[in-house]
């Protein structure tokens, strides 16, 4: 007897496509997502700026806003349910259907994995294509290379409710930094309460006065990004938007493994060996 669950043979009609838009309008739209976009039955979209919309019904008018799905004071897990629902119904009705997001569609953004789990669960061809999202222009804005000293993230309130270590020696990117700390999943602005609270917690490795960048991309080429630093211990008075993304550099240099060098053989005169000790 096989436990294999049975694989639903593919159907012919009905896609769903999930694509980012870039951070930048327009300049950071990859040339297939342009086409996906162009092809697509109906674009459902989140209308964060009328610019945008403006710039999608020049591509394709079929366009569907998803931004009404979220209500004052309503949890945002309710209003993906429903955004959730609306594209998995334009599918489902054989349509193929484009979801385009703001950077890459797959960060911080639970919907459209979930959307391609399910559909893909009835049969449905459903994918997700790479977009620029805000940590590849945190990198090109800041002149950070993640692989340099090594670059840990978390989503701000994840980092809070769950135990998490820090590596000082390494980055530390902390995302949706002006709602940390909301359980209700309700709040829009930041509350200098809980950010508060994000720097007691952050004082397990880091000194008051350690130096944190606020970083926010331009959403529109002719925009400059942001990059504030502050001190941590001024973050609850810093001004905290619903773009702004948290960066701790490291507080001290990473230190030699020197018994993983002597596993592995590493000569005494190589440079990783004039490497001083901390
Ligand atoms: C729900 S997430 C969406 C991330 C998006 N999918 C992406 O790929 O960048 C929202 C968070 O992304 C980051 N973010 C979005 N836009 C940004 C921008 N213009 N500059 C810096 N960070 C940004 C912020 O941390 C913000 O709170």
């Amino acid at each position: 007897m096989t436990t294999e669950s049975p694989v639903s043979p593919e159907r012919t009609a009905g896609s769903l496509r999930c694509l980012g838009l870039g951070i930048t309008l327009g300049s950071q739209l990859t040339i297939l997502a342009r086409e996906q976009l162009a092809a697509a039955d109906v674009v459902f979209f989140h209308s964060n700026s009328h610019y945008l919309t403006g710039f999608l019904q020049q591509i394709n008018p079929n366009l569907v806003d998803l931004q009404p799905f979220y209500q004052p004071g309503q949890p945002r897990c309710d209003s993906y349910q429903a955004m959730l629902d609306a594209v998995i119904a334009a599918v489902t009705a054989g349509k193929n259907v484009v979801w385009a997001c703001y950077g890459h569609p797959g960060i911080a953004s639970w919907p459209p994995h979930q959307a391609i789990r399910q559909l893909k669960a009835l049969g449905y061809r459903a994918k997700m294509e790479a977009g620029i999202g805000a940590d590849a222009c945190l990198y090109a804005d800041l002149g950070i290379d993640p692989m340099a000293e090594g670059c840990q993230q978390f989503e701000a309130s994840q980092f809070l409710f769950y135990q998490h270590t820090v590596d000082v020696s390494a980055y530390l990117l902390l995302w949706q930094v002006a709602i940390a700390g909301d359980f209700s999943l309700t709040k829009l602005a930041s509350d200098s309460h809980f950010i508060d609270i994000l720097v007691q917690h952050l004082q397990q490795w880091y000194p008051p006065d350690h130096q944190v960048i606020l970083y926010e991309a331009a959403d529109l080429p002719i925009w400059q990004y942001r990059s504030e630093t502050v001190t941590l211990a001024t973050l609850p008075q810093a001004t905290l938007n619903q773009i702004t993304t948290l960066v701790i550099p490291p507080l001290r240099p990473k230190s030699i493994n020197h018994k993983m060098l002597d596993q592995l053989g590493v000569p005494a005169d190589h440079p990783l060996r004039q490497t001083r000790l901390p």
